[in-house]
């Protein structure tokens, strides 16, 4: 499997106002994955007032081909997501930047980081069920939406990663 450790480098290339402390890393430790629960749990259930909803233990994190991730600053967690790998393609799950750092470059790291491993590990695409609220996230950092969609629902959105 494509380790995403070496990630660091060209994060801290690619955008002057972060160094080479931003690390795009599997959780490997208990305490690493608190860190990736916490956020999750926080950003995509809590503030969204469905907490209850949130399954720590749900079998997914852990099916093969699924690669759990969190972004650390100077060994502060700031972000999670899930990248699941299907047919070489690479479906970005859960992105979430803790709510207190949002807006400062975070999530666009964690998204380049993320399709450096998925076209590392040999996917040709990028693909996300997008909220709508975050749709102009994707678009700022290169995604299109795939076509229309029905009212209320997540909106597909993708980019080529060759
Ligand atoms: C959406 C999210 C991941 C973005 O991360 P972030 O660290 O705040 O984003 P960044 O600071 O890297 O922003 C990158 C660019 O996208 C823009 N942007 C960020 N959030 C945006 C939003 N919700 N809508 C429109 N544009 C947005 C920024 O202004 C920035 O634009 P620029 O190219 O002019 O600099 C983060 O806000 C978040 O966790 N939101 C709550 C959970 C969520 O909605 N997750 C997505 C589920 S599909």
């Amino acid at each position: 499997m494509v380790s995403a450790r070496g990630l660091a480098p060209a994060l801290g290339r690619q955008h002057a106002p972060f160094n080479m402390t931003v690390e795009l890393r599997a959780p490997a430790t208990e305490a690493d994955w608190t860190a990736y629960h916490t956020i999750r749990r926080r950003v995509l259930f809590e503030l969204r007032g469905n907490e209850a909803a949130y399954d720590a233990n749900h079998p997914d994190e852990h099916l093969p081909g699924h690669y759990p991730f969190v972004l650390w600053d100077a060994g502060v967690a700031v972000g999670v997501i899930r990248i699941d790998v299907e047919n070489a393609v690479a479906i970005f799950r859960r992105v979430a930047i803790r709510e207190d750092l949002q807006r400062r470059g975070y999530g666009r790291h964690l998204l380049q980081a993320a399709e450096r491993f998925a076209a590392e590990y040999g996917c040709i695409r990028a693909v996300s069920h997008v909220d709508r609220g975050a749709v102009g996230f994707y678009e700022r950092c290169g995604f299109r939406r795939d076509g229309p969609h029905a009212a209320g629902a997540a909106v597909a959105m993708s980019k080529q990663l060759h």
